[in-house]
């Protein structure tokens, strides 16, 4: 099994390019379904998701080819709308062909995600969303069965909590529908308002993204797009985490740090430097974090995704700090993996006490998913000693070239020989 190793000890510095976010871009592959014909996304990374989303599609008959950087994809007049239980497993992202599929084809088969490394992530507010527009649903042996008589039908729906999720299959339900929806409690995460982009540019007539009131006036048809993706808010936060943690200087380029305030915000309460421009920021860590306390929330509170690589940094900060993590009764699996190198934190229900220790020691660690694995890393980088990090098919989920990129800021770090290649395409 592949393995990232790294030895601690180094201090991060330089420059670094961030690449198109993750949780933008496999949206934006799926609503590509929605019309026939040639699309093409740019700024796409490359991360293993985006080879999976990739299947996801090609399964329904579409041809999906890569580029540097980009990937064009030519969906046919006749789209098989089914997404079978192996690509769910491995990518749960694959629920959100739901909207599309039932907009295109009134009917969508997809395989129940059941829950994931993060927990149980049940899907009840997308079809509760989908049935007040007109979708019936019936689970058949494991597979979800949707159909829809005719046109989906604009509908007003309100989320108990602003999904990220269930916000885009509404959107997706709703471009194609007849009449007007209406999203009350929508996400209003920056790549909900990309995807939003996305879709206007396809035709749909969309208006509200960026906040939780969301309004979808259905038209006819959309027509391909060519579409460049957002930067990667998380990609960007988690390696300005890593400069911190050493102590190091590195400025982010490419990126948005208008999407990142409340993380740079804690970052500069733990005593971190932040220089901020629109397109980039630089941040100097500080010889040793000040403990910060911290929940995470719905954009644009403290991101989930944000959460371990932080927990890593405070757990070698001069006092204890307590996080409560309110999106995933799971997350804090990777505690376990980061007590083995010698940090101090409890866990109690939601919330986390961290206790600052003096020094982490590198050993051998699994990371638990995307972002454990990438906080793993970074607390190998200040860790004594040599940290291997097992498990890594998680961060090639969401990091493109993660050792690579962090070797190119200083840090002593490389991707086991026996898979010296991070997946994705050229
Ligand atoms: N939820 C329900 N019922 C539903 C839908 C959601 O209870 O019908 C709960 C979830 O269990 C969770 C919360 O609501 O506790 C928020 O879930 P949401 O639907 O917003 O998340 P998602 O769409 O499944 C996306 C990202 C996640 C990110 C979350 C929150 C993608 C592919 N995934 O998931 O990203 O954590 O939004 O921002 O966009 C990652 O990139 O590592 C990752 C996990």
């Amino acid at each position: 099994m592949p393995t990232i190793t790294v030895e601690g000890g180094r201090v991060l510095s330089g420059t670094l390019g961030v690449r198109g976010a993750k949780n933008a871009v496999l949206k934006e592959m799926v609503a590509a379904l929605l019309a026939p014909g040639r699309h093409r996304l740019t700024n796409v990374p490359r991360i293993l998701d985006v080879d999976l989303m990739a299947d996801v599609l090609r399964h329904t008959g579409c041809v999906v080819e890569f580029g540097d950087h980009e990937l064009w994809t030519e969906v046919p007049d006749q789209v098989d709308p089914v997404t079978p239980i192996e690509l769910v497993r491995k990518m749960r992202a694959s629920i959100v062909a739901l909207g599309p599929l039932l907009s295109r084809c009134g009917e969508a088969r997809i395989a129940l995600p059941g829950g994931d490394d993060l927990g149980a992530r049940p899907i009840e507010w997308h079809l509760d969303g989908l049935e007040a527009m007109g979708a019936e649903f019936d689970l058949v042996h494991g597979e979800l069965v949707g159909r829809v008589d005719g046109r989906m039908r604009g509908a007003e729906v309100e989320l108990p909590f602003p999904s990220v999720g269930a916000t885009e299959n509404l959107l997706f339900a709703g471009v194609l529908a007849e009449g007007r929806t209406t999203v009350v409690n929508a996400a209003r995460e920056p790549e909900i308002e990309d995807l939003i982009d996305l879709l206007n540019s396809m035709g749909a007539n969309i208006t509200g993204g960026g906040t939780s009131l969301v309004t979808i006036e259905g038209v006819e048809r959309l027509h391909p797009v060519e579409h460049d993706v957002i930067p990667d808010r998380l990609e960007a936060g988690t390696y300005a985490v890593a400069a911190a943690i050493t102590g190091g200087e590195v400025t982010i380029t490419d990126c948005r740090p208008a999407h990142l305030r409340m993380e740079l915000r804690k970052l500069e309460d733990s005593g971190c430097q932040v220089e901020r421009g629109e397109d980039w920021f630089r941040i100097e860590g500080p010889p040793r974090p000040a403990p910060v306390d911290f929940a995470t929330l719905p954009y644009p509170g403290f991101h989930t995704d944000m959460h371990p690589q932080m927990v890593a940094f405070l757990s070698v900060a001069s006092g204890v700090s307590v996080i409560t993590e309110n999106l995933y009764d799971a997350r804090f699996r990777y505690v376990g993996e980061l007590a083995r190198m010698g940090a101090d934190i409890s866990v109690e229900g939601p919330h986390a006490v961290i206790r600052g220790v003096d020094q982490l020691q590198g050993c051998p660690v699994l990371a638990p998913d995307i972002r454990a694995g990438a906080a793993l890393v970074i607390a190998g980088l200040r860790a004594e000693g040599v940290t291997e990090v097992g498990e890594i098919h998680h961060i090639d989920r969401g990091y493109e070239d993660f050792a690579g990129r962090l070797a190119s800021l200083g840090a002593s770090i490389e991707r086991s020989v026996a898979d010296s290649t991070p997946p994705g395409r050229p």
